[in-house]
């Protein structure tokens, strides 16, 4: 991808909706931005569960870690592992939605894929061992691609009861064995 991206020249994500949290991490915060889509958009890192001082990033360094993380979901995707539909990165515009600094202007980059209803596996009760077993596939598939799959983890994968699959995500801590000395 473009090494030159830059907030000003990415594509605005053409909103319907309010972005609406449906996820975060210790990296991110998941908005609903349309009927079938999500965006991921990385935040400041800090402690969020004990500090509410965690805003938006919107600096070089936020899309530089969304495009690597597009980048190995659009393999993993085109190399039939089952991850949520890349879409690609967008400008995302936030409003006044929690977490916005408004030094920070109101626009975001979000990755931005395929939302997946479903269950997060390490929450599920019925079926568990059968749903690990799978996302367990699912990262073999990956390192058979040749992905060091750091992070891998029930708590990172989805599953979808209605189309009956298991979606990894979350490929921020990922690399490429051949990139790795
Ligand atoms: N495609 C998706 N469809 C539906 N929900 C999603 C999707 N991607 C992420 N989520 C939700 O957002 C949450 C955070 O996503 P993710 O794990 O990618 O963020 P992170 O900050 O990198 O996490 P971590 O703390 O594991 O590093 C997930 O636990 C999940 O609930
Ligand atoms: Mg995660």
């Amino acid at each position: 991808m473009d090494q030159q991206l830059t907030l000003q020249n990415l594509e605005a994500y053409p909103l319907q909706q309010e972005p609406q949290e449906v996820g975060r991490g210790i990296r991110a915060f998941v908005y609903r931005i349309s009927e079938n889509h999500v965006a991921k958009i990385p935040h400041d890192k800090y402690d969020f569960l004990e500090n509410n001082d965690v805003w938006l990033r919107n600096d070089e360094s936020a899309i530089e870690e969304i495009v690597h993380e597009y980048e190995i979901a659009r393999e993993l995707f085109d190399g039939g592992v089952c991850v949520p539909r890349p879409e690609g990165i967008f400008s995302i515009h936030m409003g006044r939605e929690p977490y916005v600094l408004a030094e920070r202007g109101t626009n975001y980059p979000g990755f931005v894929m395929e939302y997946v209803p479903g269950e997060i596996i390490v929450n599920i009760e019925e079926d568990y061992e059968l749903r690990i077993k799978i996302y367990d596939e699912e990262v073999k598939k990956a390192q058979e691609l040749g992905f060091l799959t750091e992070d891998a983890d029930g708590i990172n994968g989805i599953w979808s009861p209605t189309r009956e699959k298991v979606y990894i995500f979350d490929f921020g801590e990922w690399a490429k064995v051949e990139d790795v000395d």
